[in-house]
């Protein structure tokens, strides 16, 4: 067709109002929540950014599954239906359904790592890091240079550095249980790792004999990324690509919450029988028995559909464009954002934006309040407050202090994205009388979800 604009994917079935309130009820609410966004009523906020998480909206066909849900408490034809999808997908042998993606990382780190290892990733997301700290191992990020610069140009910035990579196994390959990548980099901007990128991890992984496992939440959108960017690779569908990702590797942690399209679930996969076997018994400890892991019957029909629509390219195309087009508004309106934009968010550079704000006053903090207070947009920090705490409760600032925009699936329309814009912008115009913030409780692991903050009198 003759035509340029790309839209929505689908059309609206049902719909849910949202409340609009006013400034003064959103600085009383955000008091209320000890100014941490977390803490806020859902229905206080007018466009929830927080996360892209479990949020997306299902599909027709998604909640008609559901009615097909068996549950029975073993061998539900739900399991097999999900585990044949899954296994399509992946190719890997052992398929053990969780709750949501920290469950399998818990899964997989608790019978696997043990004091003292190192785990190396791109990036390590929040509870994955945490679930390979608790163990008492090391969660290294060795991303490539440009993927620490949110204004560095590169196709590929979620790419692992794959010389650091070596000599890490060179040097401490006896301490390496695993080598992980995250597909796409959630912690570094939501950028894509290329498949050439994938087979030298491959290569080195199978050269120092380490299984190699994809924290694989947006596998989907990864894929279309190097559909779009990587040389040779566009006459390819996004599940083939998809599926080569996965050949390379031996396993992978999955949050359905993203790329499953659905509000809950994930899995653990893998090729290792024995592997395999010792995190289904911690899986019917903590979860629920294998086929259904802490999921209902339902879930796992949800799960398996939303993993057949994610990988169509009308979604995908319509996905990756309308992050960009937001950030491609705030870029032309002089606001630093991580570029490219990513695939599931944009993330604004809070430390480039408010250079008056050190990072151990919280930037991020600072920007994300503003977004609420005056807009009733929750965004989100991932920055110091996020990683800035140490195992040993130190305290040092965050290679980036970035604020997330992300963008649930199939749920906004162009216009709320528009208003985003037109929120970001205006908020970045008061920049100069944004405040610092002090933590005034927090806890020991993950202080984000929870911690308490006050902003502070005057920065400096
Ligand atoms: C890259 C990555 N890994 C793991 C997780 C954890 O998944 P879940 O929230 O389902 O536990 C997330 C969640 O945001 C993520 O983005």
């Amino acid at each position: 067709m003759p035509f340029h604009t790309i839209i929505e994917p689908f059309r609206i079935k049902s719909v849910e109002a949202l409340k609009f309130t006013h400034r003064d009820d959103r600085e009383a609410a955000l008091e209320k929540a000890g100014r941490n966004v977390f803490l806020l009523h859902a229905d206080d906020v007018l466009v929830d950014l927080l996360t892209d998480s479990g949020t997306g909206a299902m599909s027709s066909a998604q909640w008609g599954a559901l009615m097909q849900g068996d549950e029975s408490y073993a061998g539900s034809r739900s399991f097999y239906r999900f585990r044949d999808v899954v296994q399509d997908l992946t190719g890997f042998a052992h398929i053990i359904p969780t709750h949501q993606g920290r469950a399998a990382e818990r899964i997989l780190f608790h019978t696997t790592l043990s004091a003292g290892q190192v785990v190396p990733n791109n990036n390590h997301f929040d509870t994955t890091r945490a679930n390979i700290e608790v163990e008492g191992a090391e969660a290294v990020d060795i991303v490539i240079p440009e993927g620490r610069v949110p204004s560095a140009a590169h196709p590929f910035k979620g790419n692992m550095d794959v010389a650091a990579l070596e000599r890490l196994l060179a040097e401490a390959g006896d301490r390496v249980p695993l080598v992980m990548v995250t597909v796409t980099n959630n912690s570094g901007g939501g950028q894509p790792v290329s498949l050439e990128n994938l087979r030298a991890v491959r290569a080195l992984c199978d050269r120092f004999r380490k299984p190699f496992f994809l924290d694989a939440c947006r596998f989907a959108e990864n894929a279309y990324f190097i559909k779009l960017r990587e040389p040779g690779q566009a006459d390819r569908t996004p599940r083939a690509i998809a599926r080569e990702m996965f050949s390379l590797a031996d396993g992978c942690t999955m949050s359905a919450k993203k790329d499953g399209l659905a509000n809950i679930g994930g899995f653990l996969a893998m090729n290792d029988d024995q592997w395999a076997e010792r995190a289904r018994n911690l899986l019917i400890l903590t979860e629920g028995f294998p086929t259904y892991g802490g999921l209902a019957g339902y879930d796992l029909e949800a799960i398996a559909r939303g993993l057949e629509e994610v990988v169509e390219e009308p979604y995908l195309r319509y996905r990756i464009r309308s992050t960009e087009y937001l950030g491609e508004k705030l870029t032309a309106g002089g606001v630093p954002i991580i570029q490219p934009p990513g695939g599931h968010a944009i993330y604004i550079d809070a430390r480039a934006l408010l250079p008056h704000i050190p990072p151990l006053q919280y930037p991020g903090i600072s920007l994300v309040n503003a977004l609420y207070v005056e807009a009733g947009i929750r965004a989100v920090e991932i920055g110091t407050v996020m990683f800035g705490r140490h195992p040993d409760g130190s305290e040092t600032p965050a290679a980036m202090d970035l604020v997330r925009l992300a963008i649930p699936r199939r749920v906004y329309t162009q216009s709320h994205i528009d208003y985003v814009a037109e929120a970001v912008l205006y908020v970045a115009s008061l920049r100069e009388s944004l405040r610092g913030y002090r933590l005034t409780e927090s806890a020991a692991a993950l202080r984000h979800f929870t911690a308490r903050f006050e902003e502070m009198a005057d920065t400096g």
